[in-house]
């Protein structure tokens, strides 16, 4: 008999989009699954203002294919001179779920990130006032960290005493990579939750980089050592609504990924739900899944819960398509590299 798991129609909150032709050719794949979706701002340049996210939510919607039902929600790159009376107004004015903290030099186009987080308090303390959640890129830069200790050193050095300084302050830490921070987010004081992707719940550095290089598993944070996988799993089938889905799905050319110094990012859109259903199908908990990947977002944003539903089918493995044709190139779909027996039936 095949097996069946119909839930809530999922969102995505951590997912990019980018612009022009390459949102045209991926925003299809995350709007055909998802109801709604936290949209990173990125771009080159940066989403800063109310404005930029006013225009750049009017470009993501005329991208749509007809009769998709996806709403994007918009967020604002934190800078050094953000002008908290802005991102209240963009805020008040419904445009803006969240604001992204992105340390300069993270990541991919982070080069207008935070450098001093004394700049940056008054920003956050209004938004701890007005309840507008800080979605965090959560690594520090120092060249002297060690890249696998980034995540673990920015939870002390840099998340807690924001938190500390500034009460109130409702924060995601975005993408969560290693037990140290699955263990923060849970026994935490005050409002905050945790995204995590596919990648990280499925693979770690081994995957990557034993017995040749994979570029396509290479994003930021980077995967860690096999023994923060498990941690992860446990947190987002564990049934804690701190816990939910972000895939952090970030499209490059594959020319840019398979490159002498390739990019960050797994482009999972279209294979995400496939993924994710797998994942908590392995750990026994597919009654948890519809809580992590429909409940727990909508619960911490306070957005209603979709009322449509998604069927998923469980059969031979699904065949993934290597790569998704865009105006901007070919893009390389996000493969585990083990069989997936999932897959959307409706
Ligand atoms: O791997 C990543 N890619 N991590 C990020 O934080 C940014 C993203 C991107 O924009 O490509
Ligand atoms: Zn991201």
């Amino acid at each position: 008999m095949t097996e069946r798991l119909t839930i809530r129609r999922p969102d995505d909150w951590h997912l990019h989009l980018r612009d022009g032709e390459m949102l045209k050719g991926v925003l299809p794949h995350s709007a055909r699954d998802f109801a709604r979706a936290i949209i990173m701002p990125n771009l080159v340049p940066p989403v800063v203002r109310g404005d930029d996210a006013r225009a750049y939510r009017d470009r993501i919607l005329a991208a749509l294919p007809e009769g998709a039902d996806f709403t994007p929600l918009m967020t604002l790159y934190l800078t050094e001179d953000t002008d908290p009376d802005d991102v209240a107004e963009a805020h008040a004015s419904g445009l803006v779920t969240a604001v992204k903290l992105y340390p300069a030099g993270a990541t991919t186009n982070s080069a207008s990130g935070v450098r001093d987080f004394d700049k940056v308090q008054g920003v956050l303390e209004r938004m701890a006032e007005i309840g507008l959640p800080l979605c965090v890129h959560g690594e520090v830069t120092h060249a002297d960290v060690d890249i696998f200790d980034r995540e673990a050193v920015f939870i002390d050095e840099v998340l807690d005493p924001i938190r500390r300084a500034t009460p109130g302050l409702r924060v995601v830490m975005e993408h969560i990579t290693t037990e140290d921070a699955a263990e923060y987010v849970t026994e935490a004081t005050g409002d905050i939750g945790a995204t995590i992707t596919i990648q990280h719940l499925m693979l770690d550095r081994n995957d990557m980089l034993a017995g040749g290089i994979r570029p396509h598993f290479y994003c930021l944070p980077i995967l860690k050592r096999g023994t923060h996988r498990p941690a992860l799993v446990e947190a987002a089938t564990g049934g804690n609504p701190r816990f939910f889905l972000g895939t952090d799905s970030a499209p490059h050319a594959t020319d840019l990924k398979e490159n002498a110094c390739g990019c960050a990012g797994c482009f999972t859109a279209p294979i995400a739900l496939s993924c994710l259903t797998e994942v908590f199908d392995e750990a026994g908990a597919l009654d948890r899944l519809e809580g992590f990947a429909s409940l727990h977002g909508p619960a911490f944003y306070g957005l209603p819960v979709n009322q449509a539903t998604i069927t998923l089918e469980k059969g031979a493995p699904i065949d993934f398509s290597d790569s998704v044709p865009t105006g901007a190139g070919p893009v390389t779909v996000f493969n585990p590299g083990r069989p997936v027996h999932w897959r959307v039936a409706s």
